[in-house]
């Protein structure tokens, strides 16, 4: 039986495969060159698991969901490239950003492009596949529901970062949007590739939205702490910009008042030093606010699994439930 590490490699390389018939070099170069940047650098590719696992799991046929995983992954990078344009991040995937390399013009379209191919993917397939050709309402209309989300999620990430008293369930109902829509979609398709009972549909959904706000909230945390090599994307830029990510959303509510003054003087401040932003995730951590996130993550970890239970047991539910522990231990 397969491990976690072997299926997200096996899941990896189809989709690989996939994204580079969608993403063959024609002119302008410049462009196809750009969109073509991210994916080759691969990524954890967890997205796509999901879909296909539980797919596989509720009894479905791997190449049934495997076009839309790819198109998952597709939405996942278009918001990436255009993600690190308005964070102004310069690294991702441990590769520079699609921006910093072609310019932000070239990689607006680039997103664009990678986002008109998420449909592609699953369009063409389903006029070859009779079972894809059954689903594909359903799993463009969740496909554009959780692009939408993101979106939404994404102008809730600016506005917050002008609150300075932000409360959790400001922040819960941003990644709800930005992070745990597309997770939630990744697995609500798989189920729906299946073409499982509406009970069995919303389990999934469930679990990948509770997966997606552990997802986040860990994402959050080794913002602040994670070893920038290994996460392959900046750590510090959270401050740097300004995010009301959840460690901040605690510190801002649990800190003395001369703690969230230094806090609030530092976060957003694009001028201040390296030495001021890790003086300010220092004080983060001293108010308890990681191992209180830590907690959080694991609680919604917790609740995922409960929803993931709820299917038969098998090889795929197992992988499932190891890769909830997964993204609770990730370092990148
Ligand atoms: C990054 O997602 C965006 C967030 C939701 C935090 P991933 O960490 O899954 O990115 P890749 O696909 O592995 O690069
Ligand atoms: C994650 O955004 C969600 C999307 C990309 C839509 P973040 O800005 O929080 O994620 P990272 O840290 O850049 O991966
Ligand atoms: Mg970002
Ligand atoms: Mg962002």
């Amino acid at each position: 039986m397969a491990t976690l590490e072997e299926e997200l490699v096996r899941i990896g390389k189809l989709v690989d495969d996939d994204l580079a018939s969608l993403l063959t070099r024609r002119r302008p170069v410049r462009l196809w060159d750009a969109a073509y940047h991210l994916p080759k650098a691969g990524g954890k590719r967890l997205r796509p698991f999901l879909t296909i696992s539980v797919c596989k799991a509720l009894g479905g046929k791997e190449q049934d969901a495997l076009p839309a995983a790819t198109a998952v992954e597709l939405i996942q990078t278009f918001s990436l490239v255009h993600d690190d344009i308005i964070d102004r991040d310069s690294t991702r995937r441990g590769v520079p950003t699609v921006h910093r390399k072609w310019g932000i013009s070239t990689a607006i379209i680039a997103g664009d492009l990678l986002h008109i191919k998420a449909y592609d993917a699953v369009t063409r397939s389903a006029m070859k596949n009779p079972n894809l050709l059954r689903t594909l309402p359903s799993i463009i209309a969740e496909i554009n529901d959780s692009t939408v989300r993101v979106c939404e999620g994404q102008e809730m990430d600016e506005e917050l970062e002008r609150k300075t008293q932000p409360t959790e369930d400001e922040y819960l109902e941003m990644i709800s949007k930005k992070t745990a829509s597309l997770f939630e979609a990744a697995t609500t398709i798989g189920a729906l590739a299946a073409e499982s009972s509406s009970e069995s549909i919303e389990s999934m959904r469930r679990f990948g939205h509770l997966l997606g706000l552990s997802f986040q909230i860990v994402d959050d945390i080794l913002g602040l702490t994670a070893d920038e090599k290994e996460l392959g994307k900046p750590v510090g830029s959270d401050i740097r910009e300004g995010k009301r990510t959840l460690p901040i959303v605690y510190a801002l509510s649990k800190g003395s008042n001369e703690e969230r003054k230094a806090i609030l003087k530092t976060l957003g401040n694009r001028k201040a030093s390296a030495r001021r932003y890790s003086a300010a995730i220092k004080m983060v951590a001293s108010i308890g606010a990681l191992d209180y996130s830590r907690r959080k993550a694991e609680d919604y970890a917790h609740e995922a699994r409960k929803a993931l239970l709820s299917l038969p047991e098998s090889n795929e539910r197992k992988l499932l439930d190891e890769a909830l522990q997964f993204i609770l231990k990730r370092s990148y």
